[in-house]
């Protein structure tokens, strides 16, 4: 598969494209004036929750946060759905309520969509966005000393899991609901404020998996103090009990080779590698900024903003886990 998609015909060069396929980054960018250019991303996903409302506003919640991650401002999106015909029209009612709801947060305007007949519904958005050609943010910039900050806590791949079997207590469900349809916006709001190196965003491939992301393109290895980053309650122990959705394997299978981890708890380690629904923001801030950036993020409404690493010359491996 991977052979496959790797000897697709490639673009020519084009100078407005700012950011492409090569860097594995978030959204692709183009410049349209030297003032603005476009941002453009797409994500729509099966439902990981039973309640439609809440399921329309994580994945809007995550088609969005890729325009978060390039330094950008949302400002047109389209639903993308997929809906059984035989389902009960309310719940796709419901769905597009909850993208919409989002949307609407976020500032950007739902101006259409597309509806196909599927055995299985899917939502998501296709989202532009614009930036700043010279204020762009990339994945691909992390700097040597920078701090690295996280913006939502982790483990929603577990809690997911345990919730679908319904093994969480509704305090535990509720706190995970909401890291999910939170925004990125509000932790973006602050890299108007102050300067940033590298922004990416949390979410399938996982903590390490964005991380080894950022790592390979920006030429560095990146240091992680697990005691510091921030675990949803309840993760682990679930993590303990096995509750451990098949994709946190993939990533450790793929990942773990690029990272050296030393004495810490498998579950610790696992959540590390849980794959993310609509998670925050990771940030590569210099160091005299870091801390700024922080209370800067939590004042304007982040619900989390949490230093967990270092960025280091690259060495032997990418990535450090202690
Ligand atoms: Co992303
Ligand atoms: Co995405």
């Amino acid at each position: 598969m991977a052979k496959v998609l790797e000897n697709l015909p490639k673009n020519n060069f084009n100078e407005n494209l700012l950011v492409g396929l090569e860097t594995s980054d978030d959204a692709a960018v183009y410049k349209l004036t030297d003032e603005i250019a476009l941002i453009q991303t797409l994500d729509f996903f099966t439902p990981m929750v039973d309640d439609p409302y809440v399921f329309g506003q994580i994945s809007a919640a995550n088609a969005l946060s890729d325009v978060y991650a390039m330094g950008g401002v949302p400002s047109v999106c389209m639903n993308i759905v997929c809906f059984p015909s035989c389902y009960d029209m309310n719940v796709l009612g419901e769905i597009l309520r909850g993208g919409f709801d989002k949307v609407k947060e976020s500032g950007a305007l739902l101006v259409g969509g597309h509806t196909v007949d599927d055995k299985e519904p899917k939502y998501g958005l296709s989202v532009s966005g614009i930036v700043n050609p010279n204020k762009v943010l990339s994945n691909a910039n992390a700097k040597v000393n920078d701090k690295l900050i996280l913006t939502k806590p982790i483990g929603v791949g577990i809690l997911n899991t345990a919730m679908k079997e319904n093994l969480l207590d509704e305090n535990i469900s509720k706190k995970v609901i909401e890291t999910m349809i939170h925004l990125n916006k509000y932790a973006a709001k602050s890299f108007d404020e102050i300067n940033v190196n590298s922004v990416t965003d949390i979410t399938g491939f996982g903590l390490l998996g964005h991380i080894l992301e950022m790592a390979k393109a920006s030429n560095v290895s990146i240091e992680i103090d697990s005691s510091e980053v921030p675990i949803l309650e309840g993760a682990i122990s679930m993590a303990n009990m096995g509750i451990i959705p098949a994709g946190m394997y993939k990533n450790k299978d793929y990942i773990s080779k690029d990272v050296l981890v030393s004495d810490i708890d498998t579950a610790i380690e696992d959540i590390l590698y849980d794959p993310q629904t609509s998670g925050g923001l990771l940030v590569s801030v210099s160091e005299e900024n870091a801390e700024k950036l922080v209370s800067s993020m939590l004042k304007n409404g982040s619900l989390e903003a949490k230093i967990i690493g270092t960025v280091k010359e690259k060495s032997d491996k990418f990535i450090y886990v202690k």
